[in-house]
């Protein structure tokens, strides 16, 4: 006889399985969970089963975010961490599965743990509150950049040193500490050095520690440095071009033999740490201008994970501000809401502080903004009624300018040829333009 996927053993794989699932309707309501999400989020099924996830996330409520609701309204795959009021940290991955007519039917979401502390016994509703309304989760519903988490948590299960390349803003610290969550090392610290941000003499006493009476102004007990006090854990050094050379052959010894010395020091430290360096500048150029060591470079590369920059993966933008909304209206208890044409700007624009400006950008409209409705009249985002962007070429902002015309000329007439015919080109260019504008945007 054929072996068959029987219900039962259907039933067996779903709450067999190492990932957390989590299976919600096209209304937003919870259809089921498995055993793995009960275990690992610490809720039962009783709890979330027949809720609406609009009754579950916000203020004081069980989720600080939800996959699922993003999903809905943008009808595409997301991923997205937030964290529950019994205090985990998840990552999850939400999945629309439409029907025949294209309405989304369900969401399937798979989850993952990234909770790095256990406790055993509930924290009380004021903590769990504040921790969900202080987290910063990672959010996206971008190809290229879910590609680069799956990249991430697939690498954080490994030893390797990770390189995270990207412009500022872009997300490599929050990126840094995720992998961190989501590796073997999470109870262990994860310790973090700004190589720019501390004094050239100052970052090797900081890093690797001294011994009573290394240098005049030493502390008389000594230093343990942060490669020691990250034992078994992870030490992620941002801004890794700004380590200064004779540092960097200190370093390259950590990565191959797994020891150093103090500053000093006579005695041999052993360390187990996983490194993550993240840089804003291209090493390889660096390496090229003889201001890095090319045998270091080479030892941080074995696994690089660049990330885009925001203008490069518009389609995050709406879904970005959307969480971003959501989040600063629950930290200032408002119900404020942007309009779609600034909405529609917003996704236009450069963004040179990637997502970091962004934030600050909808964080600031919320607060400056008497009514409800934010426009961008009111929203007083700088540059979002500029013609001329400083370092953004001509043909970016004449690109950005001929969508935002295409976008204002499809809100007034219904059909191409009416478009095309408004704006005196071809029928099948307007559609052409259209296409590619609907599909950056996702409207
Ligand atoms: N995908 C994302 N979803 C939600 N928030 C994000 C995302 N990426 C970045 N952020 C937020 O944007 C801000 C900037 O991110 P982060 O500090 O990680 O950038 P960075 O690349 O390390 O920048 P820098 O090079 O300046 O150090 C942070 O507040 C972070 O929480
Ligand atoms: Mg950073």
């Amino acid at each position: 006889m054929q072996p068959k996927l029987s219900p039962k053993l259907l039933q067996i794989v779903f709450d067999n399985v190492y990932n957390g699932i989590y299976i919600v309707d096209g209304q937003g309501v919870t259809i089921a969970v498995n055993k793995t999400f009960e275990e690992m989020s610490g809720l039962s099924h009783a709890e979330l089963v027949g809720q609406n996830l609009n009754d579950l996330v916000g203020e004081g409520r069980t989720f600080s975010g939800s996959a699922s609701l993003l999903v809905l309204e943008r009808k595409k795959p997301v991923t997205a961490t937030y964290s529950t009021s019994t205090n985990r940290k998840l990552l999850v991955k939400g999945r629309p599965i439409f029907d025949a007519k294209g309405a989304i039917e369900y969401i399937i979401n798979t989850i993952w743990d990234l909770t790095v502390v256990q406790y055993s016994r509930p924290i009380d509703a004021d903590t769990a509150r504040t921790r969900l309304l202080s987290e910063e989760d990672l959010i996206t519903c971008s190809e290229q950049m879910m590609e680069v988490v799956d990249l991430a948590l697939r690498v954080a299960a490994t030893d390797s040193t990770i390189l995270l390349t990207g412009e500022s803003g872009v997300g490599k610290s929050l990126l840094a500490r995720t992998i961190h969550q989501a590796s073997r090392r999470k109870q262990k610290p994860l310790m973090q050095i700004n190589c720019a941000a501390i004094p050239e003499s100052l970052i090797e006493a900081e890093l690797f520690g001294y011994e009573s009476g290394a240098f005049t102004g030493a502390s008389s007990k000594g230093k343990t440095g942060l490669l020691e006090m990250a034992q078994g854990g992870t030490v992620f050094l941002d801004e890794i071009s700004e380590l200064p050379y004779h540092l960097q052959s200190k370093l390259l010894g950590v990565i191959q033999d797994k020891e150093f010395f103090r500053v000093g020091g006579r005695k041999v430290q052993q360390v187990d740490v996983r490194l993550i360096a993240a840089s804003n500048k291209d090493l390889a150029v660096q390496v090229a201008e003889g201001r890095f060591r090319e045998d270091l470079y080479y030892r941080l590369n074995v696994v690089p994970i660049a990330i885009p920059p925001l203008r490069e993966r518009r389609e995050d933008i709406p879904t970005l501000i959307q969480y971003f909304t959501d989040k600063y209206n629950r930290r200032y208890n408002s119900y404020k809401k942007l309009t779609d044409s600034l909405i529609r700007k917003m996704t236009a624009m450069p963004w040179k502080g990637n997502i970091r400006e962004l934030e600050n950008a909808v964080e600031r409209s919320i607060v400056t903004t008497a009514g409800d409705l934010i426009s961008s009249e009111t929203a007083q985002i700088p540059g979002i009624e500029e013609t001329f962007v400083d370092g953004v070429s001509l043909k970016q902002l004449l690109a950005e300018h001929e969508k935002q015309i295409l976008l204002k000329a499809s809100e007034q007439y219904k059909t191409t040829r009416k478009i095309a015919a408004a704006l005196g080109i071809s029928q099948a260019s307007a559609a052409r333009k259209l296409k590619q504008i609907r599909k950056e945007v996702n409207l």
